[in-house]
């Protein structure tokens, strides 16, 4: 790991270069939030949909009221306090001050702090808030370590080696309704428990499909490794030839797999969180590795979570 540098990190993005950076989710690729030319870079380098909006990243609560065209209300606050920084996004009406083209037209905004001392400390010395996507090709696998970054996009000008990402799977993106309920438009590193404890009296909420307000039925393919990955509803007598096999409790692995992979050394949700995307990482740049066999978790706490990840991961090699 190169000793990381903020500051150098911070001139690019006022440039209006593209720099990837840690968080405590994923890593991000980012620009400055607010010059929609550093902004339409990311959606080039990622090629991704100009359909589908970023996450404007920012460092504190204060930083926020400009960004939006609503005074964030008592629930908000509550969220804030509970969960910032942290892995969760809440979308809020946004204000002129944000660029079309990081919301992808829609009204809104998806907003959070992030946890990770580098990332805030390249969002405080940018001076900007900073929109940035997960640092892969769109539809690709997410990146949790700064070599899985280079590995998707050798063209980025900067990353900014933070080690591996500690929380692993990708922040609970959430709205409220007209009606005053929450909606999770993507479950994440926030559970749902957690945020019905957090507002006992709010009815949240879990869609079935995904944050995109267009087009969910193209992004039930998500998150994909190069290779045809299967969830296994049960452990087979015998695995193909060349099988990967990712695994979620210590002392499964199996004699004829090419490569096995547990994700949780002691057995635990996060920890399968925390290395969900490296183990499909291993596999895929593993050349003995032909077909993925993943076991899939319980949907409960982070489990919807990694289990939301793993199914659209798997969806395009579904025969
Ligand atoms: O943990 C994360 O959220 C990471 C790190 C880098 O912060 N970012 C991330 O960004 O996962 P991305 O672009 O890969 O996923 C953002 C999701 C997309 O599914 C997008 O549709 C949704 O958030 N989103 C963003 N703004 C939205 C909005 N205004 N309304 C609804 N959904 C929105
Ligand atoms: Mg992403």
């Amino acid at each position: 790991m190169i000793d990381p540098n903020p500051a150098e990190a911070a001139a690019l993005i006022r440039a209006g270069k593209l720099v990837a950076f840690p968080t405590e989710t994923v890593y991000g690729l980012g620009a400055n939030a607010l010059d929609p030319v550093a902004v339409a870079g990311i959606f080039a380098l990622k090629q991704r949909p100009a359909f589908d909006p970023l996450i404007v990243h920012v460092a504190s609560f204060q930083d926020i009221p400009p960004l939006t065209a609503e005074a964030p209300d008592g629930c908000v606050a509550v969220l804030a306090a509970r969960f910032w920084p942290g892995p969760l996004t809440i979308v809020l009406r946004k204000s002129h001050l944000v660029p079309d083209i990081v919301t992808a037209g829609l009204p809104t905004v998806g907003i959070r702090i992030p946890s990770h001392p580098l990332a805030l400390d390249l969002i405080r010395e940018s001076g900007c808030p900073i929109a940035a996507p997960s640092a892969n090709r769109f539809g690709w696998l997410s990146p949790t370590t700064a070599a899985h970054v280079r590995k998707q996009l050798p063209g980025v000008d900067m990353v900014l080696d933070g080690g591996p990402c500690p929380v692993g799977v990708e922040s609970t993106v959430v709205a409220f309704t007209g009606e005053g309920s929450l909606r999770v438009l993507r479950p994440g590193g926030v559970t749902v428990e957690q945020l019905r404890e957090a507002l006992p009296r709010t009815e949240v909420l879990l869609d079935a499909g995904h944050s995109l307000p267009a087009s969910p039925g193209l992004l039930e393919s998500h998150y994909a490794p190069a290779k045809p990955l299967h969830i296994l509803e049960s452990m087979p007598d015998r695995l193909p030839e060349g099988s990967g096999l990712i695994t979620h409790v210590p002392g499964r692995q199996r004699q004829d797999a090419a490569r096995n992979f547990c994700t949780a050394p002691s057995g635990r949700l996060v920890e399968t969180a925390a290395h969900l995307f490296t183990a499909l990482h291993v596999m895929e740049d593993d050349p003995s590795v032909r077909r993925i066999f993943i076991e899939p978790v319980a949907e409960v706490g982070l489990g919807v979570a990694i289990m939301d990840r793993v199914t659209r991961a798997a969806f395009r090699w579904r025969s």
